[in-house]
């Protein structure tokens, strides 16, 4: 057992998960800057009112999970490591008077998250989130692009088959009505309640719906839904957004039971699931509309909406399915010698080659060239640059390891045949050793 070992619900990501995961990355700037999404860059850490006050103090997000960071002094600054992006870019927003920029100001981030929460597979203490927000624009056929945009990032990925669960919940003019019913419709059904939703019943009732515990899924078949209690503004606003669904050709299972665990959302809110998993571990990402947010956090009112995607998530979930890694990177050559001792000649030109922009490495240990080559073909590199006595008259043998070609070529001219062989790898280098 090492004394040491990453913290508990955290996990090192080694070189095959970190590039599954550099690749999920790519898609998602890729994808953001072809919709017209910015990089933005906010810190870890916030003061923690941003949280408190953005998420909601009542929320799991903020009272349970919050990480807190000590104060090094009496009067120190109360701060908090970041749960999630949106609290963060909008304080952002606010703090830059980014109301005077065009709007809406579009908005993307990807980094760890951070949720003090009780580990188990799929809920890490530190996560990764892809995050868009597009604020300034009420909508709704930018609710429908941003839904659009996280469902070509699964298909990007290679999950075929997500599931995307839309709902409205409605806005200060018609929730509170709502809530009021459901509390009362709960509290008429106070002895079927377990006791955990009994607790959550007067602080969140409106958590109770997307309770998994089976005697609370029963009274939510007969509960009162918040489709059918929205105003007719919110109501407009939800048929708009599916009809702009439907003109893109992007399914979803309208789900009145959906509702976020963070409370700035207002009207349009969704999440995303494997098939046939809507385990509260296997959620592949979520957002929704937040009118009041940039409000509450001080700035002019200002609509928005935003999801954040659970890279982990995706990662995990493609492994389930079965979707194989891709590793590929440019083609290595490795720099091996016939001398072991003659470190300082692999070392000049495989910086040579790197200084040329080839991806190359050189044998720095003292072995004989058999088990450099060994060494090399069990790397994976895709040629070697044997140093020979031919050196003395400018040549060295460039070996495609695939093919098990050879054939000598002029220093001076390495990078050039190098490039050309990468190019045409599959097809050899040259005509036999
Ligand atoms: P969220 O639903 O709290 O939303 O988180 C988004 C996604 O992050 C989840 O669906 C899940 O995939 C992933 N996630 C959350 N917690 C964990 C965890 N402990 N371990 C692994 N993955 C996790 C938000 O964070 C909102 N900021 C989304 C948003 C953006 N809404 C508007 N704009």
């Amino acid at each position: 057992m090492p004394a040491y070992r990453a913290p508990r619900g955290t996990r090192d990501l080694l070189p095959p998960d970190r590039v599954a995961l550099a690749r999920l990355e790519h898609i998602g700037a890729d994808l953001a800057a072809r919709y017209g999404y910015h990089p933005i860059e906010t810190p870890l850490f916030e003061q923690a009112a941003v949280f408190e006050r953005g998420i909601g103090a009542v929320t799991d997000v903020v009272e349970k999970e919050l990480f807190l960071l000590q104060p090094r002094e009496e009067d120190g600054e109360r701060w908090a490591l970041r749960p999630e992006p949106t609290a963060g870019i909008v304080r952002a927003f606010v703090q830059h008077g980014m109301q005077t920029w065009p709007q809406p100001v579009k908005l993307t981030m990807t980094g760890q998250m951070f949720r003090y929460d009780r580990p188990q597979a799929g809920r890490y203490r530190s996560f990764w989130q892809f995050d868009v927000e597009a604020i300034g624009d009420p909508g709704p056929a930018v609710d429908a692009e941003i839904i659009e945009l996280a469902a070509r990032f699964y298909a990007a990925a290679g999950l075929v088959d997500t599931t995307i669960y839309l709902n409205s919940i409605g806005d200060a003019a018609c929730r509170p009505a709502y809530v009021a019913e459901l509390a009362a419709y709960y509290r008429e059904h106070l002895a079927e309640l377990p006791a955990f939703e009994k607790g959550r019943l007067e602080r969140a009732p409106l958590r109770l719906l997307d309770s998994k515990d089976e005697r609370v899924v029963a009274l939510n078949a007969e509960a009162p839904k918040i489709t059918e209690r929205l105003c007719d503004a919110c109501a407009a606003h939800f048929a708009s957004v599916r009809a702009h669904l439907d003109a893109v050709g992007v399914r979803y299972v309208l789900n009145p039971y959906l509702v976020r665990g963070l409370d700035y959302y207002t009207r349009t809110a969704f999440e995303a699931y494997p098939a046939g998993d809507d385990g509260q571990q296997s959620a592949l990402g979520g957002g929704g509309r937040y009118d009041g947010l940039v409000e509450l956090l001080g700035g002019r009112p200002t609509p928005g909406i935003g999801f954040g995607l659970g890279l982990d998530r995706v990662l995990l979930a493609l492994e389930k399915a079965g979707v194989e890694r891709v590793m590929e990177g440019p083609p290595v050559a490795v720099v091996v010698g016939s001398d072991p001792a003659d470190t300082v000649t692999r070392l000049r030109i495989a910086t040579e080659l790197r200084a040329a922009g080839l991806a190359a490495r050189a044998e720095l240990g003292q072995r004989k060239l058999g088990k450099q080559l060994e060494a090399a073909a069990r790397d994976g590199a895709h040629f070697a640059v044997i140093i020979g006595d031919e050196l003395a008259g400018g040549h060295v043998q460039l070996r495609d390891l695939e093919a098990g070609t050879q054939r000598a070529v002029e220093v001076a001219s390495l990078a050039r045949e190098l490039e050309r062989a990468a190019k045409s790898h599959h097809h050899g280098v040259g005509e036999g050793a």
